[in-house]
């Protein structure tokens, strides 16, 4: 493809993605195909001969469109917002036409400093102390592995340059609550911790982390002479945005020598509220914390922000520093290849830079206002009808709730609960993710898509009163 092709394919395929946006709340929710169909519709070889642009965009219409399910939709309530708000598409854009892979700081200067910049002007939007600095991952689930290998690090005093976990006396342990996302035990495992050194701390009745128990379960191990290695806390659970308590936490986690690392994965993007900030009060004394811009922030996927405090021993666990990739600028700047697993790092900052730039933070912190603001709206109109529950507490955007009518209840309530999830999911009204809270299936409403108004969460409320009638 020639520049002038690509002038012509790119102006097509950006009317293509604007239209798409304007009209995107027409479309049904959820894909529309059965499973296979995509691929089934599509030849099963690579052609041999080169193809026209327009045959490509014709298929990609009828074949790849009917089998999307539409995330940025004013009535996706699914998982977790992923916002790919349009000015961050167009840095990504700018990223992926540029091409440049950021090797080292003289391989793309511009990456390295924009990333540093970008990863800055957050910390300063979610109120973080200069103590911290950042760089942006590829999601959560990365940025957490690397908070256990540096805590697997400092307190195994650098088993990585002997014998590594494998020759280590003691077993070191990780702590997690039971709500901590599936990402913080993968990585424990990852880490070489093994899993009968990951413990799952309970929770309270707000699904928040118990200190108490945690305080137990570290002298148990201590007692049973075992290493207490790490500990993570989550701002913002992922089945119900609970709260694990930081400061407490952060108490014992000084008391213990322990790694304290807050997964804000999700509620990250509510810190840039100052009326949010006390949800993860003591992060200031945590180690690591991660924080996903790419979920609800509105920088499209992906764009993970993990921050620590000592960027030394971060850049001793992770560097390695072959003679091909060394320079004169070594010791004078930053070397993102240090700060994590992949070599190569695309541009990424520039869609945060274009996002934060092109909405200011005043147009971010009032679309996550009115976020907050329709949840709760829905929480108080669940609470007030009679046979539905609000299931958990409401501090962010999303809402856990159940339809429980009279006479239903154990099973019979967890397929009540799961048929009318389905019903509105497969009615293409709405999507709704169904989840299990304190053993008992429920639903979560995630309000916060980029285009979600009132008027959207009023319809998901009437869809989802007319399926919990009407399912089995
Ligand atoms: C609290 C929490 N942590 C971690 C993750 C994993 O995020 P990622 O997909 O960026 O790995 C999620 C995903 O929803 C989450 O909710």
């Amino acid at each position: 493809m020639t520049p002038d092709e690509f002038r012509e394919y790119g102006h097509k395929l950006i009317d293509w993605i604007a239209d798409y946006r304007a009209t995107i709340a027409a479309r049904p929710v959820r894909a529309t195909t059965a499973p296979g169909e995509v691929r089934a519709g599509l030849p099963s070889e690579p052609p041999a001969e080169a193809q026209p642009f327009d045959a490509i965009l014709t298929d990609f219409e009828a074949r790849i469109v009917p089998g999307l399910t539409h995330w940025q939709h004013p009535r996706f309530f699914g998982y977790f917002p992923a916002n790919a708000a349009l000015p961050s598409v167009l840095g990504d854009l700018l990223s992926t036409g540029l091409g440049v892979l950021g090797l080292n700081w003289q391989a793309c200067p511009a990456l390295t400093e924009l990333e540093e910049l970008t990863c800055d002007w957050v910390r300063q939007m979610v109120g973080l102390s200069a103590a911290w600095s950042g760089v942006i991952q590829d999601t959560a689930s990365t940025a957490s592995l690397l908070a256990l290998l540096c805590a697997r690090e400092r307190a195994s005093d650098f088993s990585l340059v002997r014998g590594g976990m494998q020759a280590e006396a003691k077993p070191h342990v990780v702590y997690v609550s039971t709500q901590s996302h599936s990402s913080i035990e993968k990585a424990a495992l990852l880490a070489g911790f093994g899993r009968e050194n990951v413990r799952a701390v309970p929770v309270d009745e707000k699904f928040a982390l118990r200190a108490d128990a945690l305080d137990a379960a570290i002298r148990a191990d201590l007692a049973a002479g075992k290493v207490p290695c790490a500990v993570v806390v989550t701002t913002g659970t992922t089945a119900s945005t609970a709260l694990d308590p930081v400061a407490a936490v952060a108490e014992l986690a000084g008391r213990y020598e322990l790694w304290l690392h807050v997964d804000a994965a999700m509620a990250g993007s509510a810190m840039i509220l100052p009326e949010c900030r006390w949800m993860w009060d003591g992060v200031e004394r945590a180690d690591s914390i991660v924080f996903n811009p790419h979920k609800w922030l509105g920088a499209v996927f992906d764009c993970s922000l993990f921050y620590v405090r000592d960027t030394e021993h971060l850049i001793r666990v992770m560097s390695t520093s072959p003679s091909y990739l060394r320079t004169a600028a070594d010791g004078r700047a930053t070397n993102y290849r240090d700060w994590g697993i992949p070599l190569g790092r695309r541009f990424r900052a520039l869609k945060l830079w274009c996002l934060i730039r092109s909405e200011g933070v005043s147009g971010l912190q009032a679309r996550l206002r009115r976020d907050i603001a329709n949840a709760k709206w829905l929480a108080e109109r669940v609470a007030a009808t009679p046979n539905w529950r609000v299931v958990a507490p409401v501090p962010l955007q999303t809402v856990c709730l159940r339809h429980e009518p009279p006479g239903l209840a154990g099973e019979s309530l967890d397929n009540h609960t799961r048929a009318w999830a389905e019903h509105v999911n497969a009615s293409g009204a709405a999507y709704l993710t169904p989840a299990v809270l304190d053993g008992r299936w429920m639903v979560r409403v995630s309000v916060g898509s980029l285009t979600t108004e009132r008027a959207d969460v009023d319809a998901l409320w009437g869809v989802m009163r007319e399926a919990a009638e009407t399912a089995g």
